[in-house]
Parts: structure tokens; sequence; C-alpha cells
């Protein structure tokens, strides 16, 4: 049986260097830190019945298991995969298993606006959809979009 909103947490992912928001080029990435994007993001699932899980990890690998483990304990996967979405094909692999489970990419800036080396993310070959450019409320759209995908939005 699929998990619903009810059953179990959205996985909230973060990639490399995100433990630093808030203090972290704020120019670029704002001055709300991850503990303010996991109570936004709480309330956002709490309205449609269900909860957080938000990590974030300077590690490739390490994602790749919290990916894995989401298979059976999570009902849909909000990534930020910061750096590493212009380069993990690890990462990229990881969500092509989870067969059937939404996954939204977020990026806190516009990335389309910025650096070439930017532009491309392996990520978005697996995603259901796309956010860049929204700041932090981006992930806020992100928990909802979940929401929606499983029929409780
Ligand atoms: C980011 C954009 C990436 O290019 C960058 O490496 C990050 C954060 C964003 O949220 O805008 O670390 O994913």
């Amino acid at each position: 049986m699929p998990h619903t909103l009810a059953t179990a947490p959205v996985l909230i992912l973060n990639g490399p260097n995100l433990n630093l928001l808030g203090r972290r080029q704020p120019e670029i990435y704002g001055t709300d830190t991850l503990a303010d994007v996991e109570a936004m993001c709480a309330k956002a699932a709490a309205a449609h019945g269900g909860t957080v899980d938000l990590r974030q990890s300077n590690h490739e690998g390490e994602l790749v298991d919290w990916i894995h483990e989401a298979r059976e304990h999570h009902v849909g996967i909000v990534i930020n995969p910061a750096a590493y979405s212009h380069t993990s094909i690890a990462i990229l692999d990881a969500l092509n298993t989870c067969d059937g489970m939404p996954v939204v990419e977020v990026h806190i800036s516009n990335i389309h606006q910025r650096e070439p080396f930017r532009h491309h993310s392996y990520v978005s070959q697996r995603a259901d959809g796309v956010i860049a450019g929204c700041g932090v409320q981006g992930y806020v759209f992100g928990v909802e979009r979940v929401a929606a995908l499983v029929g409780q939005g």
C-alpha cells in the first residue's frame, strides 16, 4: 500500500552547504535558516494532516541512503540537492528507485539566471516538478505539490 500524508512524513532533503542557510550568501539564499524552513513546511504539511522529516547532509552517499529509506518510510520527497543537482548521477539513480513516489526538486535561487554550470540538473530528469527562484517558499510549494500528487491537496 502506498503511504498517505497520514501514514508517513514528507522527506525534505537538503544537500551540501545548506546547513549554513541563513548565513551563507544571504543576498542569494536569504536569511531564513533550515529550522525556519522546517517550521514552514511542518505547518504546510499539518494543513493536510501530515508531518515532515527534514534532513541535511554534506555527503552524497548519505543522501543516497536516505532516499533508499524513503522507499519504505516516506510519502514523498522534496529535495534541494544543492550542488549535487549539477553533478550527481548517484542521486538521480537513487530517486529512480522510488517508483510511484512524488519527488519535487527545489532550488531557492533561480538557477537559470546564474552561472551556466547551474542550468542543468540531473535530478530534474526524475522530478515530478521543479521549483526555482521562489526563495525558501519553494519548499512549502514542494510540500503542497506532494500533497496534491497523493490526492490530499
Ligand atoms: C541551490 C542552487 C545550487 O546551484 C547551489 O549549488 C546550491 C543551492 C539553490 O537552492 O538555489 O547549493 O540548489
